[in-house]
């Protein structure tokens, strides 16, 4: 038998036994001749401790050759350890193992880096030695709640009777926003293959085959550019339902979310989540991905000032701007040098100056203060109800107000609102716009992709005011990050032609790229929604960790490569000649 238990596992109840242990040697040290090491492993750490008396001097002086991160196999009793010595901070911390016998399995070169200081590493170096930062951090765990979390989305999916399939990898572009990786085809020379960026059409057409309820684990690839939350592949959590409305869907997602996260991370999850529609979040939040955990909420301010005295807000206000800020109780922490600070980043980033007025008591600190109405500060006392409470406010025009407001809201959550961990914060954000108007190309795009549905009312306005016309999309926002989107598409060829027709392609181009979808349209297509989540930005967000990176065991960097492998790389002349590819190498230089 190789082991006959983990590294993890042994505690006093074990003491006296006969067992073997395997893994990597942790930190080996010498205490006056007797030789200390720990051997860990995936689950663990134990101590072991070899006395000289134990062992013939050849196989003493082996053991003492043994370095850091060598492999081995030891074989001894347990026995408790002494008081003095007991470690109560791991589990294992009670014993320690005496071994017959240290058998060396592998040796290990010095590791390239101390994996204490990863942080530090560079990321090209981290990545190329991705395997050991894998086995001896964090991410061992969060590869294994990962999949966990995804064992239980499929005991849910699977327990309500969706059907798992895998749709092609090999196939032909759709559209979601970002550029195709594409794959050149040796048997059809000069045409190319296009990795899908999600199973879009595919689960649609699966609906046309009357397969009721799909689901898949599936890779998406995405040509785009990288951020913590991005990689150029990703995996979803995808869903397509036929005979169903926005609120099935909703409500099949939320009940998914709970039982897996409860499942796996015995985090408690209320249901139903919020909702908010798009015009309200932009309002409210400034942004379509609000995050309920900062309780901070725009509010506009300008009929409080509809009178006002100072002349530079009366001009705005005159011009159709508005005033808009938000209050942030309990403000004491925003001292008069923040306000200093955040009033250079207002006019840095092309603002005329913050205004500000702080509650003292029974009276009021602003730099307006003698300019100020009875009235306009009694208003004024309403939005402000706990001392110290601050409201900061910017004049201008709507959309750059919103622009500035978030930039002063990011000074004021990294000072105030510092500690986020562990609180989860789900919300629907609802009734987004179908398109929007892409002034560079002169164009109008749909906002999330050209298979969603319009609402019903406002399918008369395609001609009339696309702009105006409202989708039957939702997204859903974990704390302030979209981790899934979705909405139920459109099942009639008309409309579909309608939304091809709008976005500007021509009726040729829209045959030649989505034919196949336009004729199964005609084919008695069902009333169909979905969504899809992202596996791997969920994941980050209910581990803790700041990038998608921590949760993918062999990630990209910022610039797409893979240090590890050396991907993408050149490739043999045979095969470029086979698949009919001159790289233009005069021009890479
Ligand atoms: P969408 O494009 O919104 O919708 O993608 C769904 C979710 O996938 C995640 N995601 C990513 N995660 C990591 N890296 C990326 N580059 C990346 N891009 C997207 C996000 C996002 O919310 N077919 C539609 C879904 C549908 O309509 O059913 C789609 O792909 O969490």
């Amino acid at each position: 038998m190789m082991r006959t238990h983990r590294c993890g596992e042994l505690n006093r109840k074990y003491a006296g036994k006969k067992v073997i242990l395997c893994g990597w040697v942790n930190s080996i040290r010498d205490h006056g001749g007797v030789i200390f090491f720990d051997i860990r492993d995936r689950y663990g750490i134990t101590q072991i401790v070899c006395s000289p008396e134990n062992f013939k001097e050849d196989e003493f002086s082996r053991i003492k050759s043994i370095r850091d991160e060598w492999v081995v196999r030891v074989e001894g009793t347990v026995r408790e350890r002494p008081i003095d010595t007991i470690n109560p901070k791991t589990p294992t911390g009670e014993i320690e193992v005496v071994p017959e016998k240290v058998e060396i399995i592998n040796t290990s070169l010095p590791l390239p880096f101390e994996i204490s200081e990863i942080e530090k590493i560079e990321e090209t170096l981290k990545l190329k030695y991705r395997y050991l930062h894998i086995r001896k951090s964090r991410l061992t765990e969060n590869l294994n709640k990962r999949a966990l979390f995804t064992y239980r989305i499929r005991e849910f999916l699977i327990s309500e009777d969706f059907i798992e399939v895998e749709t092609p990898i090999l196939t032909k572009s759709t559209p979601e926003g970002a550029r195709d990786f594409i794959v050149p085809s040796r048997l059809n020379p000069g045409k190319f293959y296009a990795l899908p960026q999600s199973p879009q059409i595919f689960k649609q057409l699966l609906m046309v085959g009357g397969l009721d309820r799909y689901f898949q684990v599936a890779r998406c690839f995405r040509d785009e550019d990288l951020r913590a939350d991005r990689q150029p592949e990703f995996t979803q959590i995808d869903i397509e339902l036929s005979f169903i409305n926005e609120d099935d869907i909703i409500s099949l997602t939320e009940r998914m979310l709970k039982y897996a996260i409860e499942k796996t991370f015995n985090i408690q999850i209320e249901i139903p989540f919020p909702h908010i529609s798009y015009d309200e979040a932009i309002s409210k939040y400034g942004v379509d991905t609000p995050d309920l955990r900062i309780p901070i909420e725009y509010i506009d301010i300008t009929s409080i000032f509809q009178q006002t005295e100072i002349k530079i807000l009366r001009d705005i206000i005159e011009k159709g701007g508005i005033i808009k800020g938000f209050v942030i109780n309990k403000g004491e922490k925003i001292s008069l040098k923040d306000i200093e600070n955040i009033d250079r980043i207002v006019r840095e980033t092309g603002g005329s100056g913050l205004g500000w007025i702080r509650l003292k008591g029974d009276d009021i600190q602003s730099p307006f203060k003698k300019f100020l109405f009875p009235e306009t500060i009694q208003k004024i006392k309403t939005l402000i109800s706990s001392e110290n409470s601050i409201v900061l406010f910017l004049a201008g025009e709507q959309k750059k107000i919103t622009g500035l407001l978030n930039v002063i809201k990011k000074y004021v959550i990294e000072k105030i609102f510092t500690d986020r961990t562990n609180v989860f914060k789900f919300i629907w954000v609802t009734n987004f716009p179908l398109f929007e108007y892409n002034p560079e190309e002169k164009r109008f795009q749909a906002v999330h992709h050209p298979f969603t549905s319009p609402r019903e009312e406002d399918i008369s306005k395609f001609k009339t005011d696309p702009g105006g016309m409202r989708s039957r999309a939702y997204d859903i926002v974990l704390n302030g990050i979209e981790i899934g989107g979705g909405s139920i598409r459109i099942n009639k060829k008309e409309i579909q032609e309608e939304v091809f027709k709008t976005i500007g392609l021509k009726q040729e181009d829209a045959q030649e790229r989505f034919g196949f979808l336009l004729r199964a349209l005609e084919y008695g297509a069902p009333p169909h929604g979905g969504i899809a989540l992202g596996l791997d930005r969920l994941i980050m967000l209910l581990v803790g960790e700041e990038s998608i990176r921590e949760t993918i065991a062999f990630p990209k960097t910022q610039k797409g490569t893979c240090p590890l492998t050396d991907a993408p790389s050149d490739v043999e002349q045979q095969l470029l000649k086979e698949n009919r590819i001159k790289v233009d190498t005069e021009k890479l230089k």
